[in-house]
């Protein structure tokens, strides 16, 4: 069975709104409550950047089932000016604005598996998965 909700991202309070249905549906998960604060941590700075960076996007969150575990997973998006040079971007403390440059790199240590895909002129998809 899966589940799937979206939510925009275009302003400032939709981070909060994605912050609270990513706390929901991680609860509905059952997942733990240190794993909860985790993705709801990481959503937030991914949306951060597809709101700041990509000019807003979208959130989607789904429930998925693999092999009997369960799992939240969210696919953030935007159709910015995407990412010239992932590699530099993932590192600790690299920003190209004012930022302390620890989103995408915080955002990958937080949850189990992390998916970027990103190219100038096409926006930036990222995938953050946590298991039960
Ligand atoms: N959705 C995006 N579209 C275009 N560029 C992005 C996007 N997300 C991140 N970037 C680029 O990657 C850099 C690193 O992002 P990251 O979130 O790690 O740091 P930051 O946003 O600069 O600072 P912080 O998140 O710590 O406040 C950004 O400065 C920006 O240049
Ligand atoms: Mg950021």
């Amino acid at each position: 069975m899966t589940t799937t909700q979206t939510f925009p991202l275009k302003q400032e309070t939709d981070i909060v709104v994605v912050r609270q249905q990513v706390r929901k549906a991680a609860e509905q998960a059952r997942l733990g409550l240190v794993s909860q604060t985790k993705i709801v941590t990481a959503a937030s700075e991914i949306a951060r950047n597809a709101l700041i960076y990509g000019g807003g996007g979208e959130c989607r969150i789904e429930q998925q089932m693999r092999d009997g575990r369960t799992a939240v997973c969210l696919i953030i998006s935007d159709q910015g000016p995407g990412i010239e040079d992932l590699d530099k971007a993932m590192v600790d403390g690299y920003t190209s604005g004012n930022g302390l440059g620890l989103g995408l790199s915080g955002a990958r240590r937080l949850v189990d598996d992390f998916v970027i895909r990103s190219e100038p002129g096409n926006g930036t998809v990222v995938e953050l998965w946590k298991w039960r």
